[in-house]
Formats: C-alpha cells, sequence, structure tokens
C-alpha cells in the first residue's frame, strides 16, 4: 500500500470541497494511450494532420475515420480503479468536482456526478454548419460507404464533439473549471503532463486560492515542485490507497 501522507488524509477529512484535475494518465490503466508518454498518440499521429479543424476540411474521411477508431478504443475501454475511486470520494466529500481535459467518458461511466468536459467527449458528434447533434449510427454508416459523413438536415460535415488544437476551450466548462479551483480545499492534478493551458493553470490557482495541492503521476512534471504532496506512483494505485486511509481515518 503505497505511503498517504497523514496531512492530506486531515485535509480531506475537513474538505467541503475537492477538485480533480484529470489527464489521460487517469484512462492509461485502461488501456487508452496517453498523448505524449513513448507509444502515445502523438508518437502514432502528427496532431497537425488530424486534430485541426483545416486538417478535418482537407480530408474529412480521414479525420472522421480516425475519431471513429478512438471512438471504438474507448467504447471497448472500462473505468479503472481510478475512476472508481473519484466517485468513491464522493462518500466523503459534498462536493467533488472532476475536470477532466479527457474525452473518453470514462469519468461519466464511472459514476462521478460532477463533470467539467475540457476538450469535449469523442463519444458525441454534430454539424459543423447546423451544429445539430449527429446519430454516431449515422457517422459509422457513412464511414462504412467510404463517404464523408453529413448532416442529414442540412448536408454539413458532421464532427467529434472535441476542442481541436488552435479552438477555444467551451466557455462554461472553463468557468467552471476556474470556479472549482478557487473553492477546492483539496486540488488534485492526476495523470496529466501539465503543460497544456489553461488546464495547466488550474492547480497553480487553486493552490493561491489557498487549496492543498495534490499530484498523482509516476513521473514528475513541471507541477512536482510547487505541490503540496506528490504521490509518485499510478492513479490506480495512488487514488485507492488515499480513499481507503479515509475510511480508515474516519472509522476512528
Ligand atoms: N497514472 C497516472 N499518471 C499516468 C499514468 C498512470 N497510470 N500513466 C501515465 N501517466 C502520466 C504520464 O506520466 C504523463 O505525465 O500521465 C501524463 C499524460 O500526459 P499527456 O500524454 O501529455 O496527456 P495530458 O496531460 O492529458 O495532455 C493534455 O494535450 O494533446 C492534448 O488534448 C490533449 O487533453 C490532452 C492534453
Amino acid at each position: 500500500m503505497p505511503e498517504v501522507p497523514p496531512d492530506l488524509i486531515d485535509r480531506l477529512a475537513a474538505a467541503d470541497h475537492v477538485a480533480a484535475l484529470t489527464g489521460a494518465g487517469i484512462s492509461a490503466e485502461s488501456g487508452i494511450p496517453t498523448f505524449r508518454d513513448p507509444g502515445g498518440i502523438w508518437d502514432e499521429f502528427d496532431p497537425q494532420e488530424l486534430a485541426n479543424v483545416d486538417a478535418f476540411l482537407d480530408n474529412p474521411k480521414l479525420v472522421q475515420a480516425w475519431y471513429q477508431h478512438r471512438r471504438q478504443i474507448v467504447q471497448e475501454a472500462e473505468p479503472n480503479a481510478g475512476h472508481q475511486a473519484l466517485v468513491a470520494l464522493e462518500r466523503h466529500v459534498d462536493r467533488v468536482s472532476v475536470i477532466t481535459q479527457n474525452v473518453d467518458d470514462l469519468h461519466h461511466r464511472a459514476g462521478s456526478r460532477r463533470v467539467v468536459e475540457l476538450h469535449g467527449n469523442i463519444t458525441r458528434s454534430y454539424c459543423m454548419d447546423c451544429e445539430r447533434d449527429a446519430d454516431p449510427d449515422t457517422v459509422d454508416a457513412a464511414i462504412q460507404n467510404g463517404e464523408p459523413a453529413q448532416c442529414p438536415d442540412c448536408g454539413g460535415l458532421i464532427r467529434p464533439d472535441v476542442v481541436w488544437f488552435g479552438e477555444m476551450l467551451p466557455p462554461a466548462a472553463v468557468d467552471a473549471a476556474r470556479s472549482a479551483a478557487h473553492a477546492a480545499d483539496v486540488f488534485f492534478s492526476i495523470g496529466t503532463s501539465a503543460v497544456v493551458y489553461p488546464a495547466a493553470q488550474l492547480p497553480v490557482t487553486a493552490r493561491q486560492a489557498g487549496a492543498y495541492v495534490v499530484e498523482v503521476n509516476p513521473d514528475r512534471t513541471p507541477l512536482s515542485d510547487d505541490v503540496d504532496a506528490f504521490l509518485q506512483r499510478e492513479a490506480g494505485t495512488a487514488l485507492p490507497a488515499i480513499v481507503q486511509a479515509l475510511n480508515e481515518a474516519k472509522k476512528e
């Protein structure tokens, strides 16, 4: 059982609001590749070729097929012990806000009740022109037929509901994330390389607002020297250990 800092447990036991920023690392143990680790997504694909609107307009079929491939990976994956530990934390803390950079829907599937999706959600698609939600089966059928998936209402191209490089993050999600960072008594940064902004600013904002900041990552990041506790462990090991230590502390 990895060592859990006693002051973290004391802070969690007294906390009204906990916020957790998560990145691809929390889903790594569900079999979903991260972006920047060796063998990660950006090792195999150039984000400039796929995850941006110009690439999409240049070759909608390729980009739609790539996201369909990623959707299949996500749909075959299951939430892991790290996702589930964040749900279990809701039994001890009145308000747990999960602020995720991930688009894999695993926090929702695990049962987290407050999920802020900073970068969207790959299981949703919409029409670029009329913005109507698109039926995933429509998209899959078009891709199977080797055609670009188009909106049945207006003929516009259908795109995944994810934030591409160069695009604005959903303002409501950014506002909710910043509010959670300001309000948090304890702020977790879990499984993120802490290099993509504005998400990477959130733990700094939380600490400046008085939160106890914890990083959970097997590797060091630019944030690691500026936190109250750095748990150099996988999320699937560290987070259940924290919840178990909190359970035991509450029994005393
Ligand atoms: N548990 C916890 N952390 C892990 C684990 C694990 N089991 N495995 C890997 N990690 C860590 C890595 O050490 C790394 O620091 O997860 C982090 C993953 O970093 P990235 O691949 O950069 O993913 P992320 O931080 O989510 O990227 C942010 O960049 O490309 C964009 O939109 C994309 O949302 C993404 C954003």
